[in-house]
């Protein structure tokens, strides 16, 4: 059976006291939408909709960038998530199989639980996912007979003895689409909110001799977003389960709790992680490389046996070969760092070509923008850079040639050759002495 996600995403947020649309606030380093969205996809989706409203351009900007297959279709105005899924209509026009509606503020709700719901299809035309909740407040209830659902109550609009139901809604729905989307447009907006409530779709199934069920979950898999203070618990949440499943893929932590990572961080197998590192978005690290301590990487790969920090900053495009080694207080940005290549101290490298086994001195600095565009270094296999050797882009440093210390290298150095690029030494005899005396005389007469 082919499956359509629909993922609703319309709503403002207004108690995040934001000017971004709620679903565009981070979790993990990627919009919250996309957590639904990446949960969704273990359903090998033939189709994705989100429904956005309040931001939709900045959702759709970030949802092509996660899956250019993706389509967003605008509800202008929110009438309510009956209405939302009607938006998706023209988007699934021709489409033949189930359609899931997931909530994009809703990010833990797992691979296996949707799979189950899935599966529940093929006992019913309706499959609903509920839970039990330590405190139904203001959720939906579930209205059961026997296995059979009956109707779905909003708390608005439920009776007390409604209310006392602790089998709640959690949102996410799976019937075929086209049953969806004729059922929602037949949902009417009288009720407690005026509001054209998706979780009437039940009792109009109902009336049409459609049967729908319920299958359950973990109620912390229904955690919904709607505050700052939620959302902050939502990360600690998401960071605990991304180091226990990096602990559980053979990853070292040395500090668990004080690394964190993105949603798409992968590490491998006896990688290394010291304290206090920091995963931004598109960082893989391979088996045995090891991060130490204080590290912040982004958008960045590291190969085997590599060794980065402590203190160190691997910016976007990044690329360190096997066993390279990347020191203290180093930035490397858009470079790519050859086979045990060496840059291990208070060093920027940007827009680069570091050879094999290259060493760059401490101080080495690539001057890689000249105010207006960005230029490329291009340093050889086994070429040594002398400490503070300044490079000035664009500039090729050849296969085992050499820069002296605190060279200006401004043109490019053959291969094998030897670069001296800095003022020649003149040494004045007694001059310090005479020196400094003087300046010790000026100051005894400006005491007077
Ligand atoms: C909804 C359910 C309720 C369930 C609860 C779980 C309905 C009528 N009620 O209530 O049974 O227990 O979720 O959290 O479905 N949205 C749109 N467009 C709209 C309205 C909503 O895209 O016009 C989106 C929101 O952005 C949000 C989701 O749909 O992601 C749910 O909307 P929300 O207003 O939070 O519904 P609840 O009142 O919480
Ligand atoms: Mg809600």
């Amino acid at each position: 059976m082919s499956i359509a996600l629909i993922i609703l995403a319309a709503g403002k947020g207004t108690r995040m006291e934001s000017d971004l649309p709620k679903v565009m606030h981070e979790l993990g380093g990627a919009p919250l939408f996309a957590h639904a969205w990446n949960h969704g996809r273990a359903l090998e989706p033939a189709r994705t909709v989100i429904v956005a409203g309040h931001g939709a351009a900045l959702v759709e900007t970030a949802a092509r960038k996660i899956d250019p297959e993706i389509t967003v279709v605008v509800q202008e105005d929110q009438l309510g998530t009956g209405h939302a899924v009607a938006q998706a209509r023209a988007a699934l026009e021709g489409f033949d199989g189930d359609a899931v509606v997931l909530y994009g503020d809703t990010p833990f709700t797992g691979e296996k639980t949707l799979a189950r719901l899935v599966e529940a299809r093929k006992s019913a035309d309706v499959v609903v996912l509920g839970f039990e909740a330590a405190d139904p407040g203001r959720y939906g209830r579930l209205v059961m007979e026997g296995d059979r659902l009956s109707r779905i109550v909003e708390f608005k609009d439920a009776t007390d003895e409604e209310r006392a139901i602790s089998l709640c809604n959690s949102g996410v729905i799976c019937a075929e689409a086209a049953t969806l989307l004729e059922l929602v447009a037949e949902v009417g907006n009288d009720n407690a909110s005026g509001e054209y409530y998706l979780t009437d779709i039940i009792e109009v199934a109902s009336m049409r001799g459609l049967t729908a069920t319920a299958v359950t979950c973990d109620e912390a898999e229904t955690l919904g977003i709607n505050t700052r203070g939620e959302l902050a618990e939502a990360e600690r949440i998401f960071q605990a389960r991304a180091r226990r499943e990096a602990m559980a893929n053979g990853a070292l932590l040395q500090a668990p709790d004080t690394v964190h990572f993105s949603a798409d961080t992968v590490i491998g197998r006896d990688a290394i992680i010291e304290p206090n590192v920091v995963f931004a978005p598109g960082v893989t690290v391979e088996s045995g490389a090891r991060i130490r301590a204080f590290s912040h990487l982004e958008d960045c790969h590291v190969s085997r046996d590599a060794v980065v920090g402590p203190y160190a900053r691997l910016r976007p495009g990044t690329e360190l070969a096997n066993g390279a080694k990347i020191g203290n207080f180093v930035e490397i940005k858009n470079a790519q760092i050859g086979e045990g290549a060496k840059v291990n101290h208070l060093s920027y490298v940007g827009d680069a070509t570091v050879g094999e086994a290259a060493n760059l001195g401490a101080g080495t600095v690539t001057c890689n923008y000249d105010g207006v565009m960005k230029h490329r270094t291009t340093i050889g296999a086994r070429a040594f850079i002398g400490s503070d050797t300044m490079l000035v882009a664009p500039v090729t440093v050849g296969d085992e040639a050499m820069t002296t210390t605190g060279s200006v290298i401004t043109r490019d150095v053959p291969a094998g050759a030897m670069a001296i690029a800095r003022a020649e030494q003149v040494n004045k005899p007694g001059l310090a002495v005479k020196f400094f005396a003087r300046l010790r005389a000026i100051k005894a007469k400006k005491g007077k």
